[in-house]
C-alpha cells in the first residue's frame, strides 16, 4: 500500500469522466488499497479514484463514527438507478477542494447498483449520510464537483481563491 497525493481544484484532470472499470484486477485491487489508506489519512469520508489521478469509476467510503470500528466500503462502477424527489441539505466538504464547507441539496434516498472487490454486483437503498456521500463521490467520476449546485457567486469566489493560491504555490 502506498500513500497517493490528492489533486485539488484548479487541477483540470477533476473535470473529465472517469472510464468504467469493468473486470477486477490486481491492479484495481492494489489502487482501492492505496485509495483507502489515502483517504484515511487525509481524512476523509470518501473518496474517488480521480482524486488521486486515476480516471476510473471507483470510489472508497466509511461512514463509521469515531469510537465504531473502521467500515470500509467500495463501489466500483456505481450508478444511481433512482433517486427521491424530496431533497436534504447537508454540508458537504471535499478533499480536492481543501478547507472548504457549504450546504448543498441532494435527493434524500437513491437507488444504487454497483460492483465490489469480488466482481458481484448488488443493488441497495441509501439514504441518510450514505446517500448524500455516494452521489457527492458519483458526481467526481463525472467531472462534477460539489461547488458545481452552488450559485456562480459562491462558485466563482471558491475558484478564484484556488487559483490565486495555486499561482502563489507555483511562485
Ligand atoms: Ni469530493
Amino acid at each position: 500500500m502506498a500513500l497517493r497525493d490528492i489533486i485539488c481544484i484548479p487541477d483540470p484532470r477533476l473535470r473529465q469522466k472517469s472510464a468504467p472499470v469493468r473486470t477486477v484486477t490486481p491492479e484495481v485491487r492494489a489502487l482501492v488499497a492505496d485509495m483507502f489508506e489515502t483517504m484515511y489519512a487525509a481524512p476523509g469520508i470518501g473518496l474517488a479514484a480521480i482524486q488521486v489521478a486515476v480516471p476510473l469509476r471507483i470510489i472508497t467510503m466509511d461512514l463509521s463514527r469515531q469510537e465504531e470500528p473502521k467500515a470500509p466500503r467500495v463501489f466500483i462502477d456505481p450508478e444511481i438507478l433512482a433517486a427521491s424527489d424530496d431533497t436534504v441539505p447537508y454540508e458537504e466538504g471535499c478533499l480536492s477542494v481543501p478547507d472548504y464547507y457549504e450546504e448543498v441539496l441532494r435527493p434524500a434516498r437513491v437507488r444504487l447498483r454497483y460492483m465490489d472487490l469480488d466482481g458481484k454486483v448488488h443493488e441497495e437503498d441509501a439514504d441518510g449520510l450514505l446517500a448524500t456521500c455516494i452521489q457527492h463521490e458519483i458526481d467526481h467520476l463525472d467531472g462534477v464537483l460539489f461547488i458545481d449546485h452552488l450559485s456562480k457567486l459562491k462558485r466563482d469566489r471558491v475558484m478564484k481563491k484556488f487559483v490565486k493560491a495555486a499561482k502563489r504555490a507555483a511562485e
